[in-house]
């Protein structure tokens, strides 16, 4: 089989950046996905209402090209109000992205975990309205490795709290996830990154340190990795493609005090072929891509189509200043002009 032809798939879980990142790099996620969900972390000052929502919807059209469709996202913030909610719903944003305070890029003035019970009348309207909550699922201050796992009661909170409105765990990293998200009920899903599948923590810190591969959640163990690679291919629909590609500069990785972000977008449906298609499940692919976030998410399937050829290519080391993921390795799909 040399050339594969898959419904038009959508990334759940992108950042665009602003400024030259975004003008640079969107045509990437555009010439493979459909849609995809913008985080409103990383922008200067973040995505906090409908007002800032739309210019930057905008934006990133005009960097996109034709035929994409950004989903946007509001930031969650102590002042997110019913209103708030309500107004941007009307516009076509789709969701509220939690990150509990300090647990990543952006996110020292996210709401604490603590405060979380005064955001409930928020989560009331969404719930009402059909807008989804996106978790950035960890407990900040936690060792490293645990946090993931301490923040699955908040999650069962939310869930038990709000029994109709939507969740997303996002770019979920280890076993005990999978089996949370799995047990909940059919209101709550996950993405799942490519790099998640692929890494573990050897990947970062095993031998030399790679920060090109340093993510939040950091990769896990290897059994961690292989509930991840079992959920995409069981076929279950709460599990769906996120990519949570996230440039930054490569001066901004190898430094210091490096930042958390693997740039996925170069290579995303190239390297899932590869990755289903070794497994032996590349049936699994399409639905995992193409069909669960989509229906989660009360969206219409695309119409399009994606073809993907067997042609090798050698990852660019640099896109933009920004180091990807897989740099100077082989791919061996390629996708068609
Ligand atoms: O690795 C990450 N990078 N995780 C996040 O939660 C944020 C993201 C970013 O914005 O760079
Ligand atoms: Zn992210």
């Amino acid at each position: 089989m040399d050339t594969i032809t898959i419904r038009m798939p959508d990334d759940f879980h992108v950042h665009f950046r602003e400024g030259e990142l975004l003008r640079r790099l969107a045509y990437l996620v555009a010439q493979q996905f459909g849609r995809a969900i913008a985080m409103p972390n990383t922008l200067n000052p973040p995505i906090r209402t409908v007002d800032d929502a739309i210019p930057y919807r905008d934006e990133i059209l005009m960097h996109s090209g034709n035929g994409f469709q950004p989903l946007m996202t509001l930031k969650l913030y102590p002042d997110t109000t019913p209103e708030v909610v309500r107004g941007a719903h009307a516009a076509g944003v789709v969701a509220v992205k939690y990150y509990p305070e300090g647990v990543t890029t952006n996110a020292e003035d996210g709401v604490s975990v603590g405060r979380l019970s005064e955001l409930y009348p928020a989560f009331e309207a969404m719930q009402d309205i059909g807008m989804l909550l996106l978790l950035h699922g960890e407990m900040p201050g936690v060792f490293c490795l645990d946090r993931e796992a301490a923040f699955l009661e908040v999650l069962r909170r939310l869930c038990s709290d709000f029994p109709g409105l939507k969740i997303v765990l996002e770019h979920i990293t280890t076993a005990g996830a999978v089996e949370a998200v799995y047990t909940l009920p059919a209101t709550v899903a996950a993405t799942i990154t490519l790099h998640h599948l692929e890494l573990t923590l050897d990947d970062v810190i095993g031998d030399k340190i790679m920060p090109h591969n340093f993510c939040k959640p950091v990769v896990k163990r290897p059994q961690d990795r292989e509930a991840l690679c079992y959920a995409v291919t069981s076929g279950n629909p709460k599990f769906f493609f996120g990519s949570d590609s996230a440039p930054h500069p490569i001066c901004a990785k190898e430094c210091a005090e490096g930042c958390a972000g693997v740039f996925t977008a170069p290579v995303a449906m190239p390297r899932l072929m590869e990755f289903f298609e070794t497994l032996g499940c590349l049936t699994k692919l399409d639905p995992f891509v193409s069909q669960f976030g989509a229906e989660f998410y009360g969206l219409p399937l695309n119409q399009g189509t994606l073809t993907l050829v067997r042609e090798p290519w050698i990852v660019p080391v640099e896109y933009a200043g920004v180091r990807p993921y897989l740099a100077g390795r082989t791919i061996i799909w390629r996708i068609a002009e």
